[in-house]
């Protein structure tokens, strides 16, 4: 059932899904890169900080041992048996999501693309294949048990239209300064 598919690819894809929002409003001071240039231009850019990173994988990782603290009454509130996140898992969505990111800064400014600017297809998906390949290397048995294909396919189709929505949303409401 397709419900079924949706709830548990959402609830097992929250810890990926947070970090990025979390940076946004925690992150700030520091660049990664220091502000060095590589070929002319900025290596990351001022977009990626050491404080929004921290926070950003931190929150991610809170984020997946909170819900699993709930797990069994939302399952039961469902109706389906939601995943529980390892460790493993909990660390490799929250930091391949954060990765992710990093890496598709890195590719906007090698591409000339300034900071904020956008970069369609990369910009929704970049969280997502950093989060599945992470967490895919370090928990690969709990990886092969919760992203089966339609499950993975259901993330796919439906993170670019959470991402778009929610980023359209902390835009509106001033937090960031570009809607995507
Ligand atoms: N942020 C951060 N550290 C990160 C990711 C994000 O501090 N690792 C914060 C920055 O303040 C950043 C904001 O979250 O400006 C929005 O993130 P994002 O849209 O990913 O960065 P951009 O500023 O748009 O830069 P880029 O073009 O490199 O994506
Ligand atoms: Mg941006």
């Amino acid at each position: 059932m397709v419900g079924v598919l949706v709830i548990t690819a959402v609830w097992a894809m929250l810890p990926a899904y947070i970090p990025n929002n979390i940076a946004v409003v925690g992150g700030g001071s520091r660049p990664i890169d220091g502000g060095r240039t590589w070929a002319g231009r900025r290596i990351l850019g001022d977009g990626k900080t050491w404080r929004g990173t921290v926070v950003g994988i931190a929150g991610g990782f809170l984020l997946a041992l909170g819900l699993n603290s709930i797990n069994e009454s939302v399952s039961a509130v469902v109706g389906v048996k939601l995943p529980v996140f390892s460790l493993g898992a909990a660390i490799g969505l929250a930091t391949g999501a954060m990765a992710g990111d990093i890496g598709a800064s890195f590719l906007k400014r090698r591409s000339g693309r300034e900071r904020g600017a956008s970069f369609p297809g990369l910009d929704q998906l970049d969280f997502v294949i950093g989060a599945l390949c992470l967490a895919a290397l370090v928990a690969s048995d709990w990886f092969a048990t919760v992203f089966t294909l339609d499950i993975i396919a259901v993330v796919v189709v439906l993170t670019p239209l959470f991402h778009v929505a929610t980023n359209v949303l902390a835009y509106g409401v001033g937090l960031k300064a570009e809607p995507w």
